[in-house]
């Protein structure tokens, strides 16, 4: 899901990583706040939507303690860092990013610095210990008791929070909508993972799956959709497997996945309706027939494959064959012909010969995948693949995999928007385009980004509106407004 590529190979790719577009996003208020605060907070996020999702809460848990958000760290009395600890990289930047917040720290001395999120989990105390100018250290199941944390922290002691919990889902605090674009919006539906693949230290950062109870999610929604947003995205590491069972209800009063995003259609037809992540072995018929009953329900899955070889797969603990997958692919285009597909893609796991690497490359072209999160494999201490299998594909190799990957997945997703030359497509409005502010931004169901030049048709952001699309380039699709919605 995130994080950037090596720099040599950030110019191959034209599939931005999720940390291009979001990495070290600051968050604040869009309107500038009153001076009545006791202290105020600046929060930066790094990692995947639902450590973004994350520092909504924590703004939230402050911002009911009297504490005020501003945009400038050096306005701040307190710094928050959400880290990201995926790859080494993503450590690495945050360490980086560490490093600069050194300076604000001697301008301001009482300045107190907080690291929260997966990275504070991995590395605990170490981590006060070794980054001299950390003050709070707060793990992604204790982001309540911050408040108590920063008393703590002013007292000069060091404070460290990083139990994880089996129960907390955070399902009471409603998320300050911080950066938002008033269009689109995350609702966090579960927290942690069981899945255990090896490469991966999520389960030991975020600790046990658990779901939010289902009424809760509904009436965030619903909230939303007052608030004059129009599109969510439910999201969790695993969202398939998302089973809640209400207390003192029975096995038959569980809410599925399915059942979940269907109530969330049903809220209005008006209100787009999207997901993140899918775990293959999850992705059920039941799913699939919901999102082929609602339009509302956008058709796009995330489906992250990570390789094309089934020996492979099955040391990283996949639980799926290739064969498997390509009959999951098929599936999916059965049930859902249009349905957008992207993926997640690891190069140069522990072991992988050339011959399972170039599975992988032609499973990339089996499957048409609209664009992939593309990455070379990255050791984490204290995984199952660290402790059981050598990371022993040379980093040349390892980047030459992942080079191969990239200019395939890039010819891929570029013949997929020369596929829609010519379509009209229903599309939100998510605002202006990035280069040229007389032109909107939006996507369309199987969330391709569309530019179009604005006209006379008194459109704005929020609004649905049907575009040709008229050329593309390799990451976006460009058009002009067909008919008014
Ligand atoms: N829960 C999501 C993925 C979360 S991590 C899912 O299962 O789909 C996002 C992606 O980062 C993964 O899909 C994987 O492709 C990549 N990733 C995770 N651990 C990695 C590692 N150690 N080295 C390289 N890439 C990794
Ligand atoms: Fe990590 Fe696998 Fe869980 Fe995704 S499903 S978060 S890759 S362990
Ligand atoms: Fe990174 Fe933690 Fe998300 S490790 S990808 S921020 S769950």
């Amino acid at each position: 899901m995130v994080e950037i590529l090596d720099n040599e190979l950030k110019g191959l790719t034209g599939n931005k990583t999720h940390d291009e577009a979001r990495q070290g996003e600051a968050f604040a208020p869009a309107a500038d706040l009153p001076n009545i605060f006791k202290k105020r907070f600046y929060i930066e996020s790094y990692g995947c939507a639902m450590n973004f999702a994350d520092s909504e809460v924590i703004a939230s848990i402050l911002q009911n303690e009297g504490f005020g958000a501003t945009r400038n760290t050096e306005e701040a009395d307190l710094i928050f860092i959400n880290t990201c600890s995926i790859r080494e990289k993503a450590e690495q930047t945050i360490r980086k990013r560490l490093s600069e917040l050194k300076k604000v720290k001697k301008t301001n001395p009482g300045l107190l610095v907080g690291v929260l999120g997966c990275m504070a989990e991995r590395l605990k105390s170490k981590l006060i210990e070794e980054e001299k100018l950390v003050d709070i250290v707060v793990g992604p199941d204790a982001y309540r008791t911050i408040p108590q944390l920063i008393e703590e922290a002013e007292t000069g002691q060091k404070a460290v929070n990083v139990l994880l919990s089996r129960e907390e889902t955070y399902a009471d605090i409603s998320p300050i909508r911080l950066n938002s674009n008033g269009v689109t919006s995350f609702v966090s539906i579960m927290r942690g993972c069981n899945n255990m693949c090896s490469f991966c230290v999520v389960p030991f950062t975020r600790g046990r799956e658990r779901s939010r109870p289902a009424d809760s999610i509904i009436a965030e929604c619903i909230e939303l959709y007052e608030q004059g947003y129009k599109e969510i995205t439910l999201l969790g590491q695993n969202v398939d497997s998302y089973h809640f069972i209400p207390v003192n209800g029975n096995d038959s009063e569980a809410v599925s996945f399915a059942r979940l995003m269907e109530r969330v259609a049903l809220i209005s037809p008006d209100l787009r309706v999207r997901f993140s992540t899918s775990h293959p072995k999850d992705i059920t018929d039941e799913v699939l027939y919901t999102m082929a009953k609602y339009e509302n329900i956008c058709n796009y899955i995330h489906l992250p494959v990570q390789s094309g070889n089934t020996r492979v797969l099955q040391m990283m603990n996949r639980t799926y064959t290739r064969e498997w997958y390509k009959a999951k692919v098929d599936r999916i285009r059965e049930i859902l012909p249009d349905c957008g597909i992207s993926s997640d893609i690891i190069a140069g796991f522990c072991t992988e010969t050339e011959k399972e690497h170039q599975d992988t490359l032609s499973i990339i072209e089996y499957s048409q995948f609209d664009l992939s999160y593309m990455y070379f494999y990255s050791e984490r201490p204290g995984t199952l693949a660290a402790r059981r299998y050598p990371d022993d594909i040379p980093l040349e190799v390892k980047k030459r995999r992942l080079a191969e990957i990239i200019e395939l997945q890039n010819e891929i997703s570029y013949q997929s928007n020369i596929k829609d030359l010519g379509k009209v497509f229903k599309v939100l409005i998510e605002g202006n385009s990035k280069k040229n502010e007389n032109e909107w931004m939006g996507r369309n169901s199987a969330s391709k980004v569309l530019v179009f030049p604005k006209g006379d048709y008194n459109l704005q952001k929020g609004d649905y509106v049907n575009v040709r699309v008229t050329d593309c380039s390799k990451g976006t699709l460009i058009g002009k407004v067909e008919s008014l919605n």
